[in-house]
């Protein structure tokens, strides 16, 4: 059963393998690691990733992490992380919620939750349970599409009317989290693939899948990195 507190993700839920295809294509350049590797490398850190999906991003966290645990309600996309990191050592895979994270108070030291549950303004409950679980010194990465530039950020727009970047941005400042703005790319082998991922993300009729400019997406999907850095006090520094 998928529990009640998940957010539908119809693009993982309902099309897993395009998905797939999906995360193979983003950042071929590295550009999001990278940053989370400027702002606080996981070389020995205890990583959790919440909202995992089917756990594509795993087996990278655990080339350095000493301990990288996944978290996703969705009961078959949990199997499927489960699979992906059979044998590999330090890896598991849990189900829950950011909500009530399954992870014991103070251990945490590098948190990543990509395109999952934090989308801004009604994520307060995951916000306090960062708060439980993070150490001192610890950070959270928040990833999520920067709406208000690229072809890519149109789309969200377009398909998402009632989406308001500046609040969501104000929420996010108003909580400490720094902000930084990252352009990647879409790399995809075939244009088929490309055409079957925006298929799942938008309607057909908001994404304009026969324009030339079709393929400035490729080149220009702006993301914010949110992250917050637990320093020197530790409890109720996120209100
Ligand atoms: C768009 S997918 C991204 C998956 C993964 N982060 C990735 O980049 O491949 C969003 C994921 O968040 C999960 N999710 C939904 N509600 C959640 C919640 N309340 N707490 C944690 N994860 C949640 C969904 O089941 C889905 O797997």
């Amino acid at each position: 059963m998928i529990p009640a507190e998940a957010v539908p993700s119809p693009n993982i839920w309902r099309h897993p393998d395009v998905y797939e295809l999906e995360n193979l294509a983003v950042d071929p350049d590295g550009v999001i690691e990278a940053a989370m590797e400027r702002i606080r490398p996981m070389a020995g850190a205890r990583v959790l990733d919440i909202g995992c999906g089917t756990g594509f991003h795993l087996p990278r966290f655990a080339r350095s992490a000493a301990r990288v645990t996944g978290v996703e309600p969705h009961p078959a996309l949990a199997a499927r992380a489960r699979k992906r990191v059979a044998g590999l050592d330090g890896v598991e895979v849990l189900n829950g919620v950011a909500q009530r994270l399954p992870v014991p108070d103070s251990v945490v030291e590098v948190a990543h939750a990509r395109w999952a549950y934090f989308f801004g303004p009604g994520c307060e409950p995951g916000l306090a349970e960062l708060d439980r679980v993070m150490r001192r010194g610890g950070v959270a990465f928040v990833i999520d599409n920067d709406a208000t530039r690229s072809t890519f950020g149109r789309w969200v727009r377009r398909s998402l009317p009632a989406y308001d970047p500046a609040a969501v941005e104000r929420f996010w400042t108003r909580r400490g989290f720094a902000r930084e703005p990252l352009t990647i790319r879409w790399l995809f082998d075939d244009r088929r693939d490309l055409e079957a991922v925006v298929r799942i993300e938008f309607p057909p009729e908001l994404a304009e899948m026969n324009s030339p400019a079709m393929f400035a997406v490729i080149w220009a999907v702006a993301l914010l990195l949110l992250w917050y850095a637990w320093t020197m006090r530790k409890r109720g520094v996120l209100r």
